[in-house]
């Protein structure tokens, strides 16, 4: 589109919330240079919304001139505008239950502050509670795009998110590295990986990686099951076995394992160890991934993905498509409204290919 028919549009500013996920550098460099190839200004926020809230963050400007900021960051790991904790994106008290910030819902102060500032439209990179927000913004009146962030690639919209080829590489490789030392010492092995309502990342990294159990919040398990199937392998003389397990999986009839006194999922791997060990009398060990998954350089799917992102909400700005999130579907990128891309999470389907084939090629997923 020649650039004299682009809507007035004389500075955008990009924001990250959430927990990071690799490729948050790569989307702010794509849409910072698309942008400033436009002629407009791009300020970065830090952390979240905090640094439109607050001349300072941190000790450092709240708002960063991105243009001289973006060189050679596509391959680094978390966001150079650094991020909030997930579903804090104020840096204020936590949201009540009904998704408001009760007396303190900034909303219109940050309206005020874009306003104020010149502002004329915001890209919001992160997950479904920022993108919520992100929404919400959106219904008030602010220009907004949203770009979706998620290692757990689990919204409906999108068909992928960046970040998530990059933790299935680094639970792959740990999958694979454990096979040796499980056999030497005939062993079981639990993995814990990431994924808090969604099994992709479980699902994927232990079929990559060959382990013999995968267990998903999709599918809930039974412990007899589990050590039926490791059994099995004693019988074949496979002395050893590796379960791959997504945090937020469950037992048939049971909850998930929370780390005590905290909303956060944790410590199903040494449940299940001891629950397995009881069971089999085999010596279990485990080993919990955790932020292992996130760090780090994005491997180039992410990387590249991840730049499409950036360019396209910067075309959406140019549109005036306000209001909505970009996405993977099929092979290309296109947009789709915020409102209803936020509602639908991804889930593994138990029927589904993948599933299917993992059973086929004898992974239990303990059902
Ligand atoms: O949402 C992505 C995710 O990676 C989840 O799978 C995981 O539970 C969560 O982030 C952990 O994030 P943090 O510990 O940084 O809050």
């Amino acid at each position: 589109m020649p650039k004299e028919y682009l809507p007035q549009i004389r500075r955008i500013a990009i924001n990250t919330g959430g927990g990071d996920a690799p490729g948050l550098n790569a989307v702010i460099r794509a849409a910072t240079l698309a942008a400033l190839d436009n002629g407009w200004e791009v300020l970065g926020i830090r952390r979240g919304y905090m640094g439109l809230l607050n001349d300072e963050v941190d000790g450092e400007p709240g708002l960063v001139n991105l243009a001289d900021r973006v060189r050679g960051i596509t391959h680094l790991g978390g966001t150079i505008l650094g991020t909030t904790a997930r579903g804090n994106l104020f840096g204020l008290e936590p949201r009540q239950p009904d998704g408001t910030w009760g007396p303190e819902d900034p909303s219109d102060e940050i309206i005020q502050r874009f306003a104020e500032l010149g502002i004329d439209a915001l890209i919001a990179i992160g997950g479904d509670g920022s993108l919520k927000i992100a929404h919400r913004l959106f219904l008030k009146g602010l220009r907004v795009v949203g770009v979706p962030k998620t290692i757990d690639t689990d919204l409906g919209a999108t068909d992928m998110t960046f970040g998530f080829q990059t933790a299935v590489d680094v639970a792959t490789e740990a999958i694979g590295r454990l096979h040796s030392t499980a056999e030497a010492h005939q062993r079981v092995m639990v993995v814990q990986v990431m994924g808090r309502h969604t099994g992709w990342i479980a699902l994927e990294s232990g079929l990559a990686g060959g382990a013999d159990v995968i267990l998903v919040p999709e599918i809930s398990y039974s412990v007899d099951r589990i050590a039926a199937k490791i059994a099995e392998r004693e019988a074949n003389r496979r002395r050893f076995s590796i379960i791959v397990v997504a945090e937020g999986a469950r037992a048939a009839g049971g909850s998930p394992s929370y780390v005590e006194g905290t909303g956060r999922y944790g410590g199903i791997a040494d449940r299940l160890a001891a629950e397995i060990e009881a069971a089999t009398g085999k010596e279990t060990r485990t080993l919990t991934l955790g932020h292992i998954q996130r760090g780090g350089s994005p491997v180039p799917y992410d990387r590249n993905l991840a730049l499409r992102f950036g360019a396209a909400a910067v075309h959406a700005v140019e549109r005036g498509n306000y209001g909505c999130m970009v996405a993977l579907q099929g092979k290309s990128v296109r947009s789709v409204p915020l409102g209803e891309a936020v509602t639908d999470i991804k889930r593994v389907d138990p029927l589904g290919e993948v599933v299917r084939t993992a059973r086929r090629l004898g992974v239990s997923f303990g059902d």
